[in-house]
């Protein structure tokens, strides 16, 4: 088995996904990839439009929408996750992994405040008051710095900007302390500083909550900065995998390197234009 394409077996893996495929009718999105991810790490999925990275995603928490068919082994902390039943499916979701979507906007319910928002989500999962979860939801703004919890903590998703939403959609991703925590495109629809922002927020509660992430991307920059192994995706495979510094400075397959000389290319340009 090569270790650059199907991924290694480790003690400390959280996370160990074999032999996983996810087809829709005869269009297979996803063709038998194989990657783990070790407990506090984060382990970066990176490749082109429509190569299969949400739709391995969708398929780690069973949310693969019908009539999406999921098959080979993801095994959680020794578990695997494709042989639980409904209900314990549902107990792992929220619980143990939770997932930031790749369209926050819809996310959210537009008719409850934020707080009911949180406060429901809480209460699904963990068996608290209801004055108790409030104050856990006022905390958990708090932990993903939004100004003022205790006053926000009433508003409307359209009271809030678009930066203050997807925290509202992290807060409410931690707030059962997840053991890892899958983040789809988490800020592709915010503009850099706010990317930015959000990318250290990550790192940030991965530290505090003992995380492991799953960080979906287009983004090598923000591979670079925050990826601790990398794993790049081609229509439907993964096509290497390796610690990002390794990745970086020894791509071993043609994709990677067209990848990275890309971005080479794009350091050039801004160079070029006298912007760095
Ligand atoms: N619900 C669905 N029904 C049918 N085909 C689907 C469905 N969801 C995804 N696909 C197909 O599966 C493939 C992989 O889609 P996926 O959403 O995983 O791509 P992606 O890598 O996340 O792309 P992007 O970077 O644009 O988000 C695509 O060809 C897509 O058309
Ligand atoms: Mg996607």
């Amino acid at each position: 088995m090569n270790a650059r394409t199907q991924g290694v077996s480790k003690a400390d893996n959280l996370l160990e996904v074999r032999d996983l495929r996810v087809s829709f009718g005869a269009h297979e999105a996803v063709r038998g990839i194989g990657f783990e991810v070790a407990r506090g790490e984060t382990l970066a999925l990176v490749g082109e439009s429509g190569c299969g990275k949400s739709a391995t995603a969708l398929s780690l928490m069973r949310l693969v929408p019908s009539p999406g068919r999921v098959s080979g082994s993801v095994r959680f902390d020794g578990r695997d996750l494709l042989d639980l039943s409904a209900s314990e499916i549902r107990a792992v979701r929220g619980q143990q992994i939770s997932m930031i979507f790749q369209e926050p906007m819809t996310s959210l319910n537009p008719v409850l405040s934020i707080g009911a928002q949180i406060v429901e989500t809480l209460r699904q999962h963990e068996n608290l008051s209801k004055t108790a979860a409030w104050k856990r939801a006022v905390e958990l703004l708090d932990l993903v710095r939004i100004p003022e919890p205790q006053r926000r903590v009433f508003d409307y998703p359209h009271e809030l900007s678009g930066g203050q939403r997807q925290r509202v959609m992290i807060a409410m991703a931690v707030a059962c302390r997840p053991r890892l925590l899958i983040a789809d495109e988490p800020t592709t629809a915010l503009d850099v500083t706010i990317q930015a922002r959000i990318l250290e927020l990550l790192d940030g509660l991965k530290r505090e909550l003992s995380m492991s992430l799953l960080l979906i991307t287009h983004d090598l920059g923000v591979v670079a900065q925050h990826a601790d192994r990398v794993a790049v995706m081609l229509a439907g495979r993964v096509v290497e995998q390796a610690a990002t510094v390794q990745l970086f400075a020894r791509p071993e397959h043609a994709y990677t390197r067209g990848l990275l000389g890309a971005s080479l290319n794009l350091v050039d340009d801004l160079h070029y234009r006298g912007w760095k």
